[in-house]
C-alpha cells in the first residue's frame, strides 16, 4: 500500500516555502511596529480549557476537536484558549498590565477538507489582554489590514458589535421570537441552532435560510448605551485610520468567548472559504477562565489562505532568487578551484551552489537557473590561466570579469 498523508493534513514542500517565509515575515514585521511579543504555546492541552473558552455548543467543541478522550486532552483546535490560560498561569498581567501577544503554529479542527480548508491547519493568533478601548479594536483590525496590504492582497473588512452579557439575552429573546414564526422553512442544522446557539441562524449560507432570516432583528441594532458607544468610537477610530469597511450585521463567529466588536477579513477568490481571518473582543474570557477580570480582544488569520491567495495572485511570476552565485567549473582543475572557492564564499555569508559532477557548461547553466541563481560565476580553462572567471547577472545577462578570489567575488556580488 501507497504511504499517503492524511486526509486534510499537507505537507509543505521546499517550492512553496519562500511564500509561508513571505507571509511570516511579513506578518512579523507588522506585529513588531506595533509592539507584539511572540510567545510559543504546546499543540495538546486540557479538553476542558477548549469546552470552557469555545463553548460547548459550537461546531468546533461538538464534533471538531482531535480529542484523547482516555486521557482528557485535545489537539488545540485555536490558539486563544491556550495563550490566555498561558497568561493566567504565568500571571503575565502582573508584569505588564497590557500584554500585546502572538503566536504562528498549525491548529487540528476536524472539518470536511476542501480547498483552503484543511484539518491541521496554520494560523497567526494576535491577541491583546488588559486594554478595553474602542480604539484598541480599530488599532487591531487597522494591524490586520497593514499584514494584507503589505502582502499586496485584497481583501474586505467587515465588522459587526454582539453586544455584552447585559444587552444579549434580551435581544437572544427577539430574535427567537423572530425565528420560531419562521422554523418550520429553516434547514435542519438551523432547526437544531435555534434551540442551542440562536444567534448562529444568522450566518447561515443555505439561501433559503438567508431569504428567512433576510429582516431579523439584529444585534447591532439592539445594544445597551454602553456597547452602541463602545461601537461608535470603534467605527470613528477605523475612519481615523483611514481602513475601509463595511457593517455585517449578521456576522456572528463561531466562537462563543466573544463580546462587542467582532470582525473579519474575506475574500471572494477562495470560493467557498471566504474567511481569511477573524477575531473580536473577548471581555470576559480571561475571568471565565479562573484569571483577573481582564479584557481581551484578538484575531486567527489563516496562514494556508494566505498562501493560496499569494499563489492565485501570482505575485511571485518573477523569477525565485535563492542562490547568490552558482559557480561553475569546467574541468577537473577548474572544479577543484571552484570547490575551495565556493566554501569561502560560503564562510563569508553567500548562497553559493555548484555541480559536483562534472557537467557540461550548458547543463551547468539551467542548473544554476533552476536553483535561481542570481549570477553564475564561470571558471574554465582560460579562466584558470588568467585568475579571472566570468561573473554573468542571468536576469540581465551581463558579464564581466572578475579576479578569482573570494574577497573580489564577494565585493562585486555586494555592489
Ligand atoms: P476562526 O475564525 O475560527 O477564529 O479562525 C481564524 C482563521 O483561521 C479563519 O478566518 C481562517 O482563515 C483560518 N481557519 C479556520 N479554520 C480553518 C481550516 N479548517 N483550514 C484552514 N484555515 C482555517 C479563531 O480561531 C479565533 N481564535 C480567532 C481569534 C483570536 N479571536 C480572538 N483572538
Amino acid at each position: 500500500m501507497k504511504l499517503k498523508a492524511l486526509n486534510g493534513f499537507k505537507d509543505i514542500l521546499p517550492a512553496d516555502i519562500e511564500l509561508w517565509q513571505r507571509v511570516e515575515s511579513c506578518a512579523r514585521d507588522v506585529l513588531a511596529r506595533f509592539q507584539f511579543s511572540e510567545i510559543r504555546l504546546p499543540i495538546l492541552e486540557k479538553t476542558d480549557l477548549f469546552a470552557r473558552s469555545i463553548g460547548e455548543a459550537t461546531d468546533i467543541v461538538e464534533k471538531e476537536m482531535y480529542s484523547f478522550v482516555d486521557k482528557g486532552v485535545t489537539m488545540r483546535p485555536e490558539a486563544t484558549a491556550s495563550l490566555i490560560r498561558a497568561y493566567i498561569e504565568h500571571g503575565l498581567y502582573v508584569q505588564r498590565p497590557v500584554q500585546r501577544l502572538f503566536t504562528i503554529g498549525p491548529m487540528f479542527r476536524h472539518e470536511r477538507p476542501q480547498k483552503g480548508r484543511l484539518r491541521q491547519f496554520h494560523q497567526l493568533s494576535v491577541e491583546v489582554l488588559g486594554a478595553d478601548s474602542p480604539r484598541l479594536d480599530a488599532e487591531i483590525m487597522a494591524m490586520g489590514s497593514m499584514i494584507m496590504e503589505r502582502l499586496g492582497i485584497s481583501v474586505s473588512l467587515e465588522v459587526n458589535s454582539l453586544g455584552c452579557p447585559d444587552c444579549r439575552p434580551q435581544y437572544r429573546e427577539n430574535l427567537l421570537t423572530f425565528l420560531a414564526e419562521r422554523e418550520e422553512h429553516l434547514c435542519d442544522d438551523c432547526k437544531r441552532r435555534i434551540v442551542k446557539n440562536p444567534l448562529r441562524v444568522l450566518d447561515c449560507k443555505n439561501p433559503v435560510c438567508r431569504e428567512q432570516v433576510a429582516d431579523a432583528p439584529s444585534m447591532a441594532e439592539n445594544l445597551c448605551d454602553v456597547c452602541d458607544d463602545h461601537f461608535a468610537v470603534v467605527r470613528k477610530s477605523l475612519d481615523t485610520l483611514g481602513v475601509n469597511y463595511s457593517l455585517n450585521k449578521f456576522m456572528v463567529r463561531g466562537l462563543d468567548y466573544y463580546c462587542r466588536t467582532a470582525f473579519e477579513f474575506v475574500t471572494q477568490d477562495l470560493g467557498a472559504q471566504s474567511a481569511v481571518g477573524g477575531g473580536g473582543r473577548y471581555d470576559g474570557l480571561v475571568a471565565q477562565l479562573g484569571g483577573p477580570k481582564n479584557p481581551g480582544i484578538g484575531f486567527g488569520m489563516g496562514l494556508e489562505r494566505l498562501v493560496l491567495l499569494l499563489q492565485q495572485q501570482k505575485q511571485d511570476e518573477s523569477r525565485r532568487i535563492e542562490l547568490d552565485v552558482f559557480v561553475a567549473g569546467l574541468g577537473e582543475k577548474a572544479s577543484e578551484l571552484s570547490y575551495g572557492l565556493v566554501h569561502e564564499l560560503r564562510q563569508a555569508g553567500l548562497r553559493v551552489g555548484m555541480d559536483l559532477d562534472g557537467r557540461s557548461l550548458k547543463s551547468q547553466m539551467k542548473q544554476a537557473d533552476k536553483a535561481g541563481s542570481a549570477h553564475v560565476l564561470i571558471i574554465g580553462e582560460d579562466e584558470l590561466a588568467s585568475g579571472k572567471g566570468v561573473l554573468r547577472n542571468m536576469e540581465s545577462q551581463e558579464q564581466q570579469d572578475v579576479e578569482l578570489t573570494a574577497e573580489a567575488i564577494h565585493k562585486h556580488l555586494a555592489g
